[in-house]
């Protein structure tokens, strides 16, 4: 058997287990399968792929000795780099490493596109350009090299803005140039006929120039786009990489690569869509960095002064209550709180107290967040509920906890149509008879802005470690 038709077999069944992969991972409880059929579809693909290079297949000449020791160098290399980072990352800090990996696919489908112009367009009588020639794609080959460094260069400054924001290394509110939606636009007609040009006429400098275009404006897309909307901006990230992806694979005529970035691709803008739905946002708005999105107004609203309760008080209430519902958020995860709340939850409801969790969709800083976290301290599934099931249950509930969360249960998205969250859903905690916040101070969320939850009559502060603060609880219990 040809070394071609075993990669071609190899990548078939490494397709199949990424779409596995993926099915696996819609669900808690099938997820850990899902990274099992993807690392084995990698570890397949990477064979396929490799062995390909080594043999050069069907009428190439394989890789020399020293390619080979530069490909086992550079994996191991990035193997070695991968599993660091991986060991040493928290949850919290999943986000930004997410939108770092991004632009290093955005900056690989660069990388490939300027490649693909110097092994043709650069050599119009070398051989590959005249095999084209003779298969009349030269042409396509043209568009494939532009449209791949434009995806790639737009994902790849917009992945750093991302893991800037994110990671708090720039801050997080819009860039609000004038005319950005102008400026938008404007690059974009500038690509179309940069792209006519380039494939009429190919040159160097118009390869320059939309790779120039293209990097300010991904830095610029992601930049207009306020801290509220990043959740949306990490996934639509992770979309234009899998169509990076899928541009370099029609370049190195990569069959794999082409069906794995369409299924991150497409998989991507559905999540993408999805979070816009469950936040209220529109969808277009935010891929085309923000448009439409003026800037609002500062709060200087009064809302006057709140009140504390400690530990034991919380305590003494839960005691006296019938049911109880649980919004964790970020600080959650920062207090690294799952296992005291897990075993809180466990206490309650030996005392037959009814406990069940209510997670907003985008509560933490990555979808999925809290599942994984309320999952990891062995929190049963079926008394966690998304928000949509719970929320009309909260006015019915003797205490709500507020566990670490903020913008994901601020009323004034859903009460105060000048709130730069306004219409994004929230979980109606409010309704409850009362509800206990548990944070370290009165500053604001993610979004920035005040939470008028907090001054509220049914409301209490908590004050302190949100671990810390639920231990005691337990102890006083
Ligand atoms: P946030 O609105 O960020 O609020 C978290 C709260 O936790 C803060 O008010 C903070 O108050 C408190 N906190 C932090 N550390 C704590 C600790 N050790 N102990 C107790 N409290 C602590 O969180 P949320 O309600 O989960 O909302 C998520 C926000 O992040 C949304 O705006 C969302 O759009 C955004 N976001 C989400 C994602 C995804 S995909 N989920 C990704 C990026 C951004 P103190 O500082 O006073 O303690």
């Amino acid at each position: 058997m040809s070394a071609d038709t075993v990669s071609k077999a190899a990548y078939i069944v490494a397709a199949l287990l990424f779409i596995l992969a993926l099915a696996g991972l819609s669900r808690h409880e099938t997820s850990r399968g899902g990274v099992v059929f993807g690392i084995a579809g990698m570890a397949i693909a990477l064979a396929g792929t490799i062995g390909l290079a080594v043999d050069g297949g069907e009428g190439r000449h394989g890789l020399a000795a020293t390619g080979v020791a530069l490909l086992v160098v550079a994996m191991v290399i990035g193997a070695v780099i991968g599993l660091w980072r991986a060991r040493i990352v928290e949850m919290t800090g999943m986000p930004e490493l997410i939108a770092l990996l991004h632009s290093f696919v955005g900056l690989a489908a660069v990388l490939v596109g300027w490649d693909g112009y110097y092994g043709v367009e650069a050599k119009p009588n070398g051989v590959e350009a005249q095999r084209l020639v003779v298969e009349q794609t030269l042409r396509i080959h043209h568009a494939e090299v532009f449209i791949g460094v434009f995806i790639g260069a737009v994902t790849f400054t917009g992945s750093i803005v991302a893991f800037l924001k994110l990671s708090a290394r720039i801050k997080s509110s819009p860039l609000m140039l004038p005319g950005k939606n102008f400026l938008n636009l404007g690059s974009l007609v500038v690509f179309v006929g940069l792209t006519v040009a380039f494939v009429v006429h190919p040159s160097l400098g118009l390869l320059i120039a939309v790779t120039a275009v293209a990097l300010a404006l991904g830095w610029h897309l992601v930049a207009s786009i306020g801290g509220g909307d990043m959740p949306v901006v990490v996934s639509m990230l992770n979309s234009y990489s899998g169509w990076a992806a899928a541009a370099s694979g029609f370049l190195l005529d990569n069959n794999l690569l082409i069906v794995t970035g369409a299924l991150v691709g497409s998989s991507g803008a559905y999540l993408s869509y999805i979070m816009c739905q469950a936040m209220n946002r529109s969808f277009i708005s935010v891929i085309a960095g923000g448009f439409g999105i003026e800037q609002t107004a500062e709060d200087s609203t009064d809302y006057g002064e709140h009140r504390e309760i400690n530990a034991e008080g919380a305590a003494e209430m839960l005691k006296d209550a019938t049911s109880v519902i649980i919004t964790p958020g970020y600080g959650m995860a920062v207090a690294q709180a799952q296992y005291p709340v897990a075993d809180l939850t466990k206490k309650l409801r030996e005392r037959g107290i009814e406990v069940r969790f209510g997670i907003h969709p985008v509560a933490g800083r990555l979808p999925g967040h809290m599942n994984v976290l309320l999952a990891e301290a062995k929190v049963p599934y079926d008394i966690v509920l998304e928000m949509d099931e719970i929320n009309d249950d909260f006015h019915d509930t003797s205490v709500v906890l507020v566990i670490g969360a903020n913008d994901t249960v601020n009323p004034s998205a859903a009460e105060d149509p000048s709130s730069p969250i306004a219409g994004m859903p929230v979980l109606h905690v409010w309704e409850a008879q009362n509800v206990i916040v548990f944070k370290r101070s009165m500053a604001a969320g993610y979004a920035g802005v005040q939470n008028p939850l907090f001054f509220r009559d049914n409301s209490q502060m908590l004050f302190g470690d949100a671990k810390q603060r639920v231990e005691d609880i337990i102890k006083a219990l």
